[in-house]
């Protein structure tokens, strides 16, 4: 499903974004689920040091023969084989059509499970249990299988459908990104064939977060937006820019607003929680001719429960007599009062409470006192979603 995203007043733009609606909690069928193997301790490469500073990680290309691994080229991050991680499925090759320069090499090959309902990855999550893991799966088809033909099927996180996955073309690449508390020793990813083409994955890939982070009152976030205002790269940031490897979408406005940068780096002595990327704090976006910053998501849903990060700092350096105030509001509700964004140093402004609605609508206005218009570095939404924590879902089969 799509969602579009544009403002009222100050600009319009509009965004697609995949995700899917539909969160119910699939039916479990034991009997289909195929076991992975156990799972061997990962090698520790230097690559991989930053990685493993923040408390471990997984990344995997699945679809990888054997034991190959490799430090990918753009990111640096090391990834492995599935070998160890699942032991159904076919390796395949994508169409020499689909290859090319700038394709992640994670794309280039992908595992299918022509056999059986499920097929799950089993991953013991480095941390721990009860604390929070980002955990994303990757898939382009590619016409890995030579038969032109566009799959569609469920992923699961354990017997929790956590969302299906749908393609508009062979080179569309879809990213299913969690939040995720595990309450057990591992965590199973699991594909569900739902008799409309065989499923396959490209890659699947584990970090592990502060804890103090993204915590909410409902169990997992579903990934809907992760922006970047005001990018001058058009650049997609992630590791080693962001030492959790949260990826952000550079998000620049073709009129109405003036992109804002700094050379300077932003929390470069003392990092918040939240360890947001310079790279993207240093850009932020400001309305050009109004005292008012708003824009809207047409989420298409008035059921979702939506939990939002903005994330604000000032780059640019006020001189005496200015002053940046504004408040920000959500749906027309004050969300949070005055704020003043502090030189260099980030602020995330957090709801505790989810937000309804088939928009959302955030406005940031110019207090009386402020001399300079609202400005806005970034910005995540995650879809909460309580998931079943089964004690024995994938055992009893
Ligand atoms: C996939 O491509 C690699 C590298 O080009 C090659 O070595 C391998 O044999 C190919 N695998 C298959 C199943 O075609
Ligand atoms: C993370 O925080 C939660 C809640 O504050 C706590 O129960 C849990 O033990 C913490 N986990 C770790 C690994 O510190
Ligand atoms: C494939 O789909 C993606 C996502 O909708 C789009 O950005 C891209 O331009 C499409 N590519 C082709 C070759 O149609
Ligand atoms: C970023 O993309 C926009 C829109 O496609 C383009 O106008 C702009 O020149 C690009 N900027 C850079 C630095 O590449
Ligand atoms: C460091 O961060 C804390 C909490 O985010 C903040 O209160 C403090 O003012 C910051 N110190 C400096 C020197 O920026
Ligand atoms: C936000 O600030 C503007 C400008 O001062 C004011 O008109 C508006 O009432 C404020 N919004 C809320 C909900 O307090």
């Amino acid at each position: 499903m799509a969602g579009d995203f544009k403002c009222n007043l100050a600009w319009c733009f509009l965004l697609w974004v995949s995700f899917v609606s539909v969160f119910a909690i699939g039916e479990y069928d034991g009997k289909s689920i195929v076991l992975a193997t156990e799972m061997s301790s990962i090698p520790h490469k230097q690559a991989r040091r930053k990685l493993d500073d923040v408390g471990g990680s997984i990344s995997i290309d699945c679809g990888l023969p054997g034991e190959l691994e490799y430090i990918d080229r753009e990111t640096q991050i090391h990834y492995v084989s599935d070998s160890k991680y699942i032991n159904t499925g076919r390796n395949h090759n994508i169409s020499d059509k689909f290859i090319s320069e700038t394709l992640q090499e994670t794309y280039e090959n992908v595992r299918s499970f022509p056999e059986g309902k499920r097929n799950c990855y089993k991953l013991n999550h480095p941390e721990g249990r009860n604390t929070i893991y980002l955990i994303r799966a990757s898939f382009m088809y590619g016409n890995y299988d030579g038969l032109n033909q566009l799959p569609k099927f469920n992923l699961y996180m354990g017997v929790n459908l956590w969302d299906s996955v749908t393609f508009k073309n062979s080179s569309h690449v879809v990213t299913k990104e969690i939040l995720h508390v595990p309450v057990k020793d591992e965590i199973y990813v699991c594909l569900e064939n739902t008799d409309m083409g065989t499923p396959f994955i490209s890659a699947l890939e584990l970090r592990h977060f502060h804890n103090s982070s993204y915590r909410t009152k409902s169990g997992s976030l579903l990934l809907y937006q992760r922006l970047d205002f005001g990018s001058t790269t058009n650049k997609t940031v992630r590791f080693n820019e962001d030492s959790f490897d949260r990826i952000w979408l550079p998000y620049n406005l073709p009129e109405y607003y003036t992109p804002l940068s700094t050379s300077f780096a932003v929390d470069t002595t003392n990092k918040t929680e939240y360890e947001l990327p310079s790279a993207v704090m240093k850009t932020a976006v400001t309305p050009r001719d109004s005292s008012s910053l708003e824009f809207q998501f047409e989420t298409g849903d008035p059921t979702l429960e939506f939990y939002v990060y903005m994330h604000f700092a000032e780059i640019e350096e006020l001189q005496e007599n200015e002053r940046r105030e504004f408040n920000i509001t959500v749906n027309g509700n004050l969300w949070h009062k005055s704020l003043i964004p502090n030189y260099l140093h980030s602020t995330t402004i957090f709801g505790e409470q989810s937000i309804r609605g088939s928009k959302l609508m955030f406005s940031m206005h110019k207090q009386q006192s402020s001399t300079l218009p609202p400005i806005i570095n970034a910005i995540e939404i995650y879809i909460g979603k309580d998931f079943l924590q089964a004690p024995t879902d994938e055992e009893d089969g």
